[in-house]
């Protein structure tokens, strides 16, 4: 488990976050508001930006290198829905859809 802090653009989530399990799920899970569709890294409505704790996160996936330009995923960005976290600490996220 982790710390899991959401912001949504109905609010600020604060939760835990099971080790492995994608942030779109988890959100849906908890019905916390997080935009997405295909859950396959193709649609990008689950887009994010990491605001801290990316040490505790997967490493950036192949849908992910096809989906966000270099210079996003240098910024920060990724898909919720291929976000897990790997290991305990206090992740931060927005949501930051196109
Ligand atoms: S839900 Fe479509 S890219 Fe994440």
């Amino acid at each position: 488990m982790g710390q899991l802090i959401l912001h949504t653009r109905q609010g600020l989530y604060e939760t835990e976050a099971t080790i492995g399990e994608p942030i779109v799920k988890l959100a849906k899970k908890q019905k916390i508001p997080w935009g997405h569709s295909c859950e396959r890294g193709i649609c990008a409505q689950c887009r994010t930006k990491v605001l801290a704790g990316a040490e505790f996160l997967n490493d950036i996936t192949d849908a992910e290198k096809l989906r966000l330009r270099k210079a996003e995923r240098q910024e920060g960005f990724r898909l919720g829905c291929q976000i897990q976290i790997k290991s305990p600490g206090k992740v931060e996220l927005v949501h930051k859809p196109y």
